[in-house]
């Protein structure tokens, strides 16, 4: 199978450090396109470590000259005219209007190709309409954007709801790393910026930390999963979002006084969906999931609860549910 990679950043470099360790997965990287750094393209497949090698030292033109090498496409030509399978979307996501990832993934279609995204903003904005352009013939993934690597659209929308006809009725989930850890320190003795520097220092936050700990980034899983489940496209002033910055060491104090924890909870339903800090008894599985993890509980008639715990970011968990959608599809290619 060859794909192509647009974005070549943690997670486009995650997935070649992936496929460069399997050789014996048969997933060719044919082509790589980069915003600033260049692109590449070459249908005989390009080597992963060179490919890293090359981004290492600044630049994809750092690439070793080869026959039938093609250099510096911009991303929209590349995926047009490239011989790939798939594209794995993993540029920037845009959660104002889910471009320019979305007209990728048309491009994708258009000219023939399977779609993976980790990019975000496609699945929370225009899920309907991803899937409108994909129709029958084109397969979409996007198992990396919510929970990274941990496989909670396999256990929910493939397993439960897909292959075994089981209805989820609700999903609360902890879904940002960053605030996650944040509210952990802060229950161990920490006060807010203190914590905050700390996940800055760690790579968990960003230097503008406003879209985790406002609850944003949080809101943008809220719409994905209200698209995946529900089929219900939410608009961002349409659920009720609120971050972590007003939590207090009060707060904190006096929940663990109560055998209580404060977590910042994603709740999705039919109805609608919201972002907010909660005090949830110790007794609840969120309660316990401490640091930079994330889990997600879908409600099921059957089975009641069931609580799925596991790395919500990072580049080899990043990559590995990239990689997890690309099997996906290769064994679907080869039925
Ligand atoms: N990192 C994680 O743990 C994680 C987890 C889940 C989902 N995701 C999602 O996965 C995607 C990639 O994340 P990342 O951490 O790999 O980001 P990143 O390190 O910032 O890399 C982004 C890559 O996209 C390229 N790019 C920027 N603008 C582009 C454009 N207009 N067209 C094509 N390529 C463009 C960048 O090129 P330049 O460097 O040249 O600008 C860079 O190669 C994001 O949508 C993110 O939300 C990330």
């Amino acid at each position: 199978m060859k794909i192509m990679l647009i974005g070549f950043g943690v997670v486009g470099q995650g997935v070649a450090g992936l496929l460069g360790a399997r050789p014996q997965l048969d997933i060719e990287i044919v082509g790589v396109a980069t915003g600033t750094r260049g692109s590449l393209y070459l249908v005989d497949g390009l080597s992963p470590h060179q490919l890293l090698t090359a981004i290492q030292s600044g630049h994809l033109d750092h690439y070793p000259d080869a026959p039938g090498l093609r250099r510096n496409l911009d991303p929209l030509q590349l995926i047009r005219d490239s011989k790939a399978d798939v594209m794995v979307e993993c540029s920037p996501s845009n959660f104002q209007t889910g471009q320019p990832a979305f007209d990728y993934c048309r491009a994708a279609f258009a000219s023939g190709k399977h779609v993976v995204l980790a990019n975000k903003g496609p699945v929370a904005l225009r899920y309907a309409n991803l899937m409108g352009f994909a129709g029958d013939q084109y397969q979409v993934r996007y198992e990396a954007t919510v929970m990274a690597g941990t496989p909670c659209f396999a256990l929910g929308e493939k397993y439960f709801v897909r292959e075994n006809g089981c209805p989820i009725s609700d999903i609360r989930g902890i879904l940002n790393g960053t605030t996650n850890y944040i509210l952990t320190q802060m229950g161990d003795g920490m006060n807010y910026a203190e914590a905050l520097a700390q996940a800055q220092q760690l790579g968990y936050a960003e230097t503008d930390p406003t879209a985790d700990v406002e609850g944003w980034d949080a809101a943008g899983k809220a719409m994905i999963l209200s698209n995946v489940f529900f089929g219900n496209q939410l608009r961002r002033n349409e659920m009720s979002v609120q971050g972590i910055t007003g939590i207090t060491q009060a707060d904190i104090a006096s929940a663990h006084a109560a055998g209580e924890r404060w977590k910042l909870i994603v709740q999705v339903t039919p109805a609608g969906a919201s972002v907010q800090p909660m005090r949830l008894p110790i007794s609840d599985p969120l309660a316990g999931v401490s640091g930079a993890t994330n889990a997600i509980t879908f409600k099921t008639p059957l089975l009641g609860d069931v609580t799925l715990i596991g790395a919500g970011a990072g580049r080899a968990e990043t990559a590995f549910g990239v990689l997890a959608d690309l099997l996906d599809i290769q064994r679907t290619l080869g039925r």
